[in-house]
């Protein structure tokens, strides 16, 4: 891709061009917001670069030099002057899961932080008298909890440390691995678990010493007997909705597609819109699982499109954000990372042996991918012959092959000429022979940069289960481009904390940033050098995968992805010049406004621009709880430095992590 600097020889032509411009797009030319003295990335196919914009009725009418934007201002145009900073398409992340990533901003949260009885207790009590609408039935959820820490400096906590609150209501506080809960005595009363209780299958009841009375702490399975929290409400969901929306206003996402949506999400979201608060493009997945048998895969379709034909607002897009369902979500497999190791993979796991220090082929069964072929291919055909697209989850290098076989029979059967989009999103592990096939079959690798860094996850087990060859081949990102895919970014959240820019950092550089708390290289050694290895992306193409080709796989590239005269004024501005930055500072960005349908979203704090305000505050109540919810307010901006090195230490992105948040 080349860059195209419009240059000083344009000059000669430029009264020319300018009234071609301006005529060429729209007969009442003046405009309503007009950016200038900028550096406007378009991300076009020539990547063009301009010092002007306009936008008109929530379009953008003129790209361009500032002396031909000129003509474009009246009385009433906003100028937003952008001191020559960047301006770029607002970012699309194609994979997210966003109601529980607004769930978890809600909860309180001990934010994975090494604390002290005395500072748990009294977080928690601070949630407690935060939520002033709650009844004594109301069970408070408490995640996040750095347990290990806690066991050692106390020999080990119970429901009696949770009874010293002032508090009838009961309490389940999670550990950071989700494999613990600690509850008090109103939680276990009120769920029926007591001495008479045994142990579930995969759980244990932790009991007081010398006695089987429960002592509050229950392990794995022992949780399924909790009698709470109860199920999120639509309330709690539309607080959950607008808390994401508000992150994602700030990361500078103005479109997102949900990958893995269910009827919750989709009432949530169609209220969030009723009552005007929607400040992204909406897309959802409708998430289904396999039939028994292909007679079965005729029903499972007719649900799918009639769940998708109810939940889509079925507007066409326009400035304002509207809510898509137009595409399916399929699992093939679980994850690869040890020790889940319940991804589907063509060579078995190594585990230990022995002493631990040999890891040889696991002599059991391999998990076996998900969806059978035959029911597979004929859902992947009747979804496509129906238009609705396709995300599949595949982690492991064998739900990738036979994911892309199911496509290759599809193509064989039908022809090359359906417009299908077929995603596979995480593709953790490939094998080489699969690299060129998702370009030949147009399948669309949706990659989550940021997990090729060096990080806890791999380092030591999951690298040794995976042993020396497979090691080369896991986030191959680079090398599926480099066999002539296009790659599409989704970042995964909530597994990682939102950090757009981070992640674009690792794609570009395969390595993190050992000042980003976000970052495992904040760790220091083992993590801090370069992570796994392989090609990286350019950084064209790293920001092209979250914004244009992201686009393209939500079949909204004609409106959004990149600033074109008559696209959506979708539009972020950045503090640094992302295409000018020292590689290592790549992840340090901020996003100071974001913009949709040519309306201003939001405005970093102590910034302003043509005085515009933004449509949502930076510090309204929602703010204002959510920062007191959680240890460090939301994003941990109120840690100090060991802090922040304590939320690396601990926070997961584990096998558990995604199980769980899959079951959900
Ligand atoms: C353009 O931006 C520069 C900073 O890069 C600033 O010094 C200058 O005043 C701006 N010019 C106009 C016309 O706003
Ligand atoms: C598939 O089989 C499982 C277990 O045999 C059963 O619980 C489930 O209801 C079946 N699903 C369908 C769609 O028939
Ligand atoms: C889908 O809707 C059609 C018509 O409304 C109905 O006949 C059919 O039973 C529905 N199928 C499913 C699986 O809900
Ligand atoms: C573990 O076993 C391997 C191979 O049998 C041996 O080389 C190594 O020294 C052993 N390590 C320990 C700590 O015993
Ligand atoms: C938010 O900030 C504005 C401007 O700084 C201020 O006027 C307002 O009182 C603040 N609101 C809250 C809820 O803190």
């Amino acid at each position: 891709m080349t860059v195209r600097v419009i240059s000083s020889s344009w000059l000669l032509l430029a009264g020319a061009i300018c009234l071609h411009l301006v005529f060429a797009t729209n007969t009442h030319p003046i405009a309503d917001i007009v950016f200038h003295n900028g550096s406007i990335h378009s991300l076009d196919e020539d990547s063009s670069i301009h010092s002007a914009m306009a936008i008109k009725d929530g379009y953008i009418t003129f790209l361009g030099r500032d002396s031909c934007a000129r003509s474009l201002i009246g009385p009433d145009t906003r100028l937003i002057d952008l001191e020559g900073r960047m301006a770029m398409p607002g970012l699309v992340d194609a994979h997210m899961h966003v109601l529980e990533g607004g769930s978890d901003l809600l909860k309180c949260s001990l934010n994975y932080q090494p604390l002290l009885l005395r500072e748990v207790l009294s977080h928690i009590q601070s949630c407690l008298d935060t939520d002033v609408d709650k009844s004594d039935d109301d069970w408070l959820e408490v995640i996040a909890l750095d347990y290990y820490t806690l066991t050692d400096s106390t020999g080990g906590v119970n429901k009696f440390d949770l009874d010293t609150l002032a508090a009838r209501r009961p309490i389940l506080v999670i550990s950071a691995d989700r494999h613990t809960r600690w509850v008090n005595s109103a939680a276990l009363t009120g769920s029926g678990i007591d001495e008479t209780t045994s142990d579930p299958a995969g759980g244990i009841i932790e009991r007081l010493s010398g006695s089987r009375e429960p002592s509050g702490i229950l392990q794995d399975n022992a949780g399924g007997l909790l009698a709470g929290p109860a199920p999120p409400t639509l309330e709690h969901n539309l607080q959950a909705a607008k808390a994401a929306l508000k992150l994602l206003r700030e990361e500078g996402v103005t479109t997102f597609q949900d990958a893995e949506a269910r009827e919750t999400s989709a009432a949530a979201f169609a209220a969030i819109k009723d009552e005007g608060s929607l400040s992204a493009r909406a897309y959802f997945d409708y998430v289904v699982t396999s039939p028994n048998s292909t007679t079965a895969v005729e029903s499972l379709i007719d649900d799918i499109v009639n769940f998708t034909q109810k939940w889509d607002d079925g507007s066409e897009m326009n400035p304002r954000p509207t809510v898509k369902w137009q595409a399916a979500k399929l699992f093939m497999d679980g994850v690869i990372l040890y020790p889940a190791n319940t991804g589907a993979v063509i060579e078995p796991y190594l585990v230990p042996t022995g002493n631990g220090s040999v890891w040889e082929p696991d002599p059991r069964p391999k998990p076996e991918p998900y969806w059978a072929s035959d029911i597979l291919d004929l859902t992947i055909e009747q979804l496509i012959l129906n238009q609705i697209d396709i995300q599949v989850h595949t982690d492991g290098d064998l739900a990738v092959r036979e994911t892309l076989n199911s496509l290759e029979r599809f193509r064989s059967s039908h022809g090359d000429e359906y417009d299908y989009r077929v995603g596979l999103a995480h593709n953790e592990l490939t094998d080489p022979q699969d690299w060129p096939r998702f370009s030949k079959l147009k399948a669309d690798p949706i990659m989550s940069f940021q997990w090729a860094q060096a990080m806890p996850e791999w380092i030591p087990n999951t690298l040794n289960s995976m042993g020396p060859i497979r090691s080369n081949y896991l986030e191959a990102w680079g090398s599926i481009a480099q066999s002539g895919s296009r790659i599409i970014y989704g970042s995964d959240w909530p597994i990682d904390p939102l950090d757009e820019w981070l992640t674009i950092k690792v794609a570009v550089t395969r390595s993190g940033d050992p000042t980003n708390p976000n970052s495992p290289a904040s760790l220091g050694p083992p993590y801090d050098g370069p992570g796994l290895p392989g090609p990286t992306l350019t950084r064209e193409q790293a920001i092209r995968a979250i914004t244009i080709e992201s686009s393209r796989f939500l079949r909204a590239d004609k409106k959004i992805g990149s600033l074109e005269v008559g696209k959506l004024a979708d539009v972020i501005i950045l503090e640094s010049n992302y295409f000018e930055l020292p590689d290592e500072e790549i992840g340090r960005q901020k996003v100071l406004l974001t913009m949709l349908g040519g309306e201003v979203l939001y405005v970093s704090d102590g910034m302003s621009f043509g005085g515009i305000i933004p449509r949502f505050p930076n510090n309204d109540t929602l703010a204002t709880a959510l920062d007191k919810k959680r240890v460090g307010g939301v994003r941990g901006r109120s840690l100090a430095a060991n802090g922040r090195q304590a939320l690396q230490r601990v926070r997961p992105r584990g096998a558990c992590g995604h199980g769980q948040l899959h079951r959900n």
